[in-house]
């Protein structure tokens, strides 16, 4: 199994440019499953998680072919549609393989997806996607730990689709996707609003979708017959940009990056910007979605307040990256997890290290310290392991990080990108039970 050791005292200068986006990729791929002809997508990571869906796709009767002069460009077609059970030992690697529900069910009239177990921070329930699937008049059954679906043809509805924590990113992805071949109209009140459900109703509508509202919380979908071939350029990753921001923040660093989706990231900037990490576009006249930017930092950091949120709000996905910086803030910051109340499992490892944080339910209260110190720590989550990395980089001696396969699910190479910004990272091999 693959682990990190990184040496302390790193300061980041060079230049990177921003990958494409796991967690619209993956959906951008379900949506294949829809057409009727091949659906290119360019800018596809390369990440473990999409090797699965690659696997998972292609057992579901897809073919799918990778450039190869340009690995980040992927065709897929649907070949057999009678494929149409997703078994649980890809689903129990991947939770995003429940997308595959709502095209697959929408398209092939069935569909069988193992139930998605939990994950290292904790329960994650599938309940607004089957609701919202079964007012499109979907039957849905669970037979030994497979979520059933079935449908001569689904019905176009009103659905409200929020829950106890806002709305649901993939919920809303997989009832869109299926709303698109459905008879009539269906509104989706409460939907998610991230970037990644906008890309996805872009490919949708290039594949003759009639989908408006995507973006807001009130998604309209005139439902169509069919839907063809398409070609789609996936956006930049919002995530890994924030990550490397914050990385060359923690680090007193001097950054550029390029493709950085700096309008997709109001919220983390704003709160960055308060900190005393300061992000600036090189060239106003760019795409603010994907332009390049600056990244610089005072030497002492101000403490925060923070409070995930669904889109447009702080992003759970960079949670943990935050707590690493304002470790070393001056004074005490608050970080208050209102979307995953679980999702701590970097408090432990980060504790390790010397950062002085205090546990009390959904928050956590980081005292700043000076300076953290190098230790053995334990990946645990994608987001977990980014955020051992990044303290790792600037705590005083070696770190080791066992397990970096969390990592590699939606990080490309991460060691290497951050090497050739002058970190000291080596990837080896550890034996492990
Ligand atoms: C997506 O997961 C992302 N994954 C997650 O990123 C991200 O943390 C999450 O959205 C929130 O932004 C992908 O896009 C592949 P949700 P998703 O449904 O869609 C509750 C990463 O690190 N809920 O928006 O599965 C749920 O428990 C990953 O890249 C229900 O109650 O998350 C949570 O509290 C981690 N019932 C809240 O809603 C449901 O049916 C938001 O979850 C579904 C969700």
């Amino acid at each position: 199994m693959d682990a990190f050791r990184i040496k302390g005292g790193t300061r980041l200068t060079g230049r990177i440019r921003i990958d494409g986006s796991k967690n619209a990729a993956l959906p951008l791929m379900a949506a294949a499953l829809l057409a009727d002809g091949p659906i290119t997508l360019r800018n596809v990571p390369e990440l473990s998680d999409i090797k699965n869906m690659i696997r998972l796709l292609s057992e579901l009767g897809c073919n799918i072919h990778r450039d190869q002069d340009d690995p980040g460009t992927l065709t897929i077609e649907n070949a057999d549609v009678k494929q149409t059970h997703a078994r649980y030992d890809i689903v129990r690697t991947m939770r995003a393989s429940v997308c595959v529900l709502g095209p697959m069910v929408a398209r092939r009239q069935r569909a069988s997806v193992a139930m998605p177990g939990g994950c290292a921070f904790g329960h994650r329930p599938v309940d607004l996607h089957l609701r919202g699937l079964e007012a499109l008049a979907a039957r849905i059954q669970l037979r030994e730990g497979d979520i059933v679906a079935t449908a001569d043809r689904l019905q176009g509805r009103t659905i409200f689709l929020g829950g106890p924590f806002g709305s649901s990113v993939l919920g809303t992805a997989n009832v869109m996707s299926a709303a698109t071949l459905a008879q009539g109209k269906t509104v989706i009140e409460s939907a998610a609003c991230e970037p990644e459900v906008v890309d996805l109703a872009r490919l949708l509508n290039a594949m003759g979708a009639r989908i408006t509202g995507a973006g807001s919380p009130r998604i309209e979908i005139e439902g169509v017959d069919q839907l063809g071939p398409a070609e789609h350029t996936v956006l930049p990753d919002r995530i890994v940009a924030g990550t490397y921001a914050i990385a060359a923040g923690i680090t007193n660093g001097d950054v550029i990056l390029d493709e950085f989706p700096y309008d997709s990231l109001l919220a983390p900037l704003d709160l960055l910007d308060n900190i005393g990490v300061h992000v600036h576009k090189l060239d106003n006249q760019q795409d603010p979605f994907s332009c390049s930017v600056q990244v610089t930092s005072e030497r002492r950091l101000k403490p925060c307040v923070l409070s995930t949120q669904p889109y447009p709000g702080f992003p759970t996905d960079l949670q943990a990256q935050m707590m690493a910086l304002v470790s070393l803030a001056d004074g005490n910051s608050i970080i208050t997890e209102k979307i995953f109340p679980e999702r701590f499992m970097h408090v432990a490892e980060l504790s390790r290290m010397g950062a002085q944080l205090i546990r009390q339910g959904a928050t956590v209260m980081v005292q700043g310290t000076s300076s953290l110190i190098g230790a053995p720590v334990m990946a645990s989550d994608l987001r977990a392991s980014a955020c051992l990395v990044l303290a790792g980089m600037v705590a005083d001696g070696d770190t080791t990080i066992t397990r970096v396969y969390h990592l590699d699910r939606g990080y490309a190479s991460m060691e290497k990108v951050l090497n050739s910004m002058g970190a000291d990272i080596t990837r080896y091999q550890v034996d492990e039970p």
